[in-house]
Formats: C-alpha cells, structure tokens, sequence
C-alpha cells in the first residue's frame, strides 16, 4: 500500500517513522535525568498494543454506558484490586489519565469556589496544578504558600499548625515537584482534623517510593486523599491514580464523580494492562528498586559536591528521594547549563533551587536530576561516579564527553526490576 502513494504523503510517512527512529536511537544512547520520567519493563510494553486502543469504557465495571466491556472490565477491576494491595488503600480509582487529571478531580469536588487553599508554591518545589494558573487556581485564588523554615523550602510544622487553625482552609497540599525529602504529613493530621481541612498528598514524583515503604507512608499518616502519576518512580505507563485508606464513603463517592463525569470520559484502556503489570513488578521488585534509587541520588548528590559543585540540601544529605538539586548559577544558571548538557547528551531540566523566588522560573539557578531512570537501567554508585565528572566536563567545556556518555550508557541496555515480555506467555 504504501508503495502506491504518491509523494509528498509518500515521503511525509516515511519521514514519520524515521523521526521516531531516529528519537528511539539517540534517547537510548543518552544519559536521561529527567526526573519526572521512566521506562517500561518488556512485559509493561508488550501489552500496550491491543484492541484496547480503540475502545471506550465510561463508567465502572459491570456499570458501563458501553457494550462490549467484558474484557475491559476484567482488566480494571484488577487492576483496582492490584493497586488497593500495593497501597494497602481502602479505595483506588486508576481512570485518570495523568496526574494533573487526578488533581483536577480532586479539587473540583472539595474545594468550594473561593475557598481558602493551603499548597506549596512553585518556587517551593509545588505543581503548576496545585497553582493559581493551574487545577487548583480555577478553584480559588486564595491559595495560601506553606510557611517554611530558615531553608526556605521545608516546611515550618508549627507555623504551619498556625495557619491551618488560624485560616481553616478546605484543603491543604502536600508533595511537590522538586521533592527531596518526606513531609511533616502526620504532624498535621490533628490539626486539619479539628479544623475540617482535607489533605491531599500529591505523590505524583514519589509514588514507586511510597509503593515499597522507603519514603513515607501518605495513607498512615493522615492523608485523606493519595494522589500520582505512574510514570515517575512507578513502574508504569503515563497515567495517574488516585487512593485513599477508604471508610469515608462521602468522600470517595464524590471523588468518584470528580473522575468521571469531572476530568475525564474514556480512560485511554490501551494502557491499564501495562499499568496492571506494572503494579505487579512494584510488588516484586519495587523496595530493591527503590532503595537504589535513593542510595544513587545521594551517591550522584556526593559526587556531584566533590566535582565542585553547590548541591542543594548538603547539610540535610542531598535528598531522601530519587532528585538532586544543583546550584549552577556560577555556570550560567539553569537554562544555559541544561542545554548544554543535553548537547552533550546528558538530559535534565533547568529548575527552581529550594527557596528561589518564583518569578525566576524562567532563568533558574538550577537544575533537578531524578536517577529513576538510570537506576532502572542497572546503574549504581560507580556511574553515578562517572556521571558527575561528565556533567563537570560538559558544563566547564573541559572536554567532549559524547563518547564517553553513550558508551556508558550501552553498557546498560536491559530494563531490570521488571518482567521479561516472555513472562506473559
Ligand atoms: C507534584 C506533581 N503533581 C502532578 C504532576 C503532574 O503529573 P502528570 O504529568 O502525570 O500529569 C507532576 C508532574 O511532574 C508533579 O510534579
């Protein structure tokens, strides 16, 4: 067929797949620090092509609008059940599509037109969603930041017990984009309690961390609401979740109704089987995982502070989580340092240092690192040795490291901590 075409579809076709081609062969010869991003097991990838990808399923198991779900509703149902498990959650939705969609259906139905709001802001490490621009911001713009201690980015808890009793706001936020270490979550519970303020926990960033025990535990500790994305510390594809501990059925049924009528109809089925496989693999691998996860963030963090650089959070260890933040202001500052990174394959963003005024987001101090990735690929202490005098190199112009990354990256080819796509036959 597509011999027969005419040029320029002929030719446009061809260049499609060649883009994707030539996409698919740099990304796996580069060094990826992106931290909001991973890659699937084979076993989460094979299942991703399927009839799946063109069918609808509005509503819920054995509840549809549609027919033709029998298969669908198998999928789903278990892959509630598979996530209520990992998180030992009373109630799990896992229709939103992504993690803004979670948090948009959240903040739809409890937070009242205009109501006070307590979340981080974006120069705190806090998501464009839970932002006066973003979800939240279409909500109430009075969206009160949460009062931090002399670091300008942890969280002040008595300060913060003030402001909750003396503002008794309808929500408060909690997690963030730059998140390097657990919240002050169960020195709050009470207070939010006394005064009716709901909890939401976005773990969008952590969530393959919180799966396996190893940053802390949300649903314990108080929240009342446990929001993610799949995709970041999770081994999924990209979608989002949205948990709770469960026996407070008002509110559950009308974060129910946030899902679906609210953020979203269809939930993209294709993907629920890799997310399905996906929460096996965190239940089989994941506190391994996430353990080098962390133990090469604060390894990468080190390395990076012996190369010279100002790491952010050194007295504090670095991080506790997948992220680092890294000063490079003396370098040309966020923007100029992550573009020249990435000339030389190394891929990050530039980002907002812990307490940077926020109008600077633009033209950062920083960058975020997120190892998830390169951990998932096998690598530990000693690449997060090398890494660190890559990006040393890359950023001082000492040398051309282009080589040097992408031999070191081919050296971890395979996905670990996951299924092979030949498990599933
Ligand atoms: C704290 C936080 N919440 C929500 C999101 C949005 O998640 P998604 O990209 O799945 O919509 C992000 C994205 O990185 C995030 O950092």
């Amino acid at each position: 067929m597509p011999s027969e075409l005419q040029s320029p579809t002929a030719t446009l076709l061809q260049h499609i797949r060649e883009t994707i081609e030539a996409n698919d062969v740099w990304r796996g010869h580069t060094i990826n620090l992106i931290a909001s991003e991973n890659v699937l097991s084979p076993a989460a990838r094979r299942v991703l092509d399927s009839d799946l990808l063109h069918r609808y399923a509005e509503g819920h198991p054995g509840g549809r609008y549609y027919e033709g779900t029998r298969y669908i509703d198998v999928i789903e149902s278990l892959t509630a059940e598979t996530l209520r498990r990992v998180f030992q959650a009373g109630w799990a939705d896992v229709r939103p599509i992504s993690g803004t969609v979670a948090n948009e259906a959240v903040f739809s139905r409890i937070v009242p037109q205009g109501a006070t709001a307590i979340a981080h802001t974006v120069a705190g490490g806090g998501h464009i969603s839970h932002a006066r621009i973003g979800s939240l911001g279409k909500r109430t713009k009075n969206i009160l930041p949460w009062p931090t201690l002399a670091d300008g980015y942890s969280i002040d808890p008595a300060a913060a017990r003030d402001l909750i009793a003396k503002e008794k706001p309808a929500v408060a936020v909690l997690g963030r984009s730059l998140f390097l270490f657990p919240e002050p979550l169960a020195e709050l519970k009470d207070v939010c309690v006394e005064h009716g303020t709901r909890i939401l926990y976005d773990g969008a960033h952590v969530l393959g961390l919180i799966a396996s025990g190893t940053f802390q535990d949300p649903l314990r500790e108080g929240a009342d609401v446990l929001n993610g994305s799949t995709h970041k510390t999770f081994f999924g594809p990209q979608r989002g979740v949205m948990l709770s501990p469960g026996g407070d059925e008002e509110l559950t049924k009308t974060l129910d109704k946030g899902v679906f009528p609210g953020s979203s109809s269809n939930h993209h089925l294709f993907s629920l089987p890799s997310l399905l496989v996906s929460a096996l693999e965190v239940e089989a691998f994941g506190a391994e995982y996430a353990r080098d996860t962390i133990a090469n963030a604060q390894a990468l963090g080190a390395a990076l502070a012996r190369q010279g650089f100002a790491v952010a959070m050194a007295d504090q260890g670095f991080t506790q989580s997948h992220q680092v933040a890294v000063d490079v202001s003396p370098f040309g500052g966020g923007k100029d340092v992550s573009a020249r990174l990435c000339a030389q394959d190394i891929i990050c963003n530039m980002n907002l240092l812990p307490g940077e005024p926020g109008k600077l987001a633009f033209a950062p101090s920083g960058i975020r690192l997120g190892v998830q990735e390169m951990t998932r690929f096998g690598m530990g202490a000693d690449e997060m040795e090398a890494i660190a005098e890559f990006m040393k190199a890359a950023i001082t112009g000492g040398r051309d490291v282009r080589a040097e990354v992408g031999a070191l990256r081919d050296r971890f080819p395979e996905v670990r901590y996951g299924f092979a796509a030949s498990d599933l036959d």
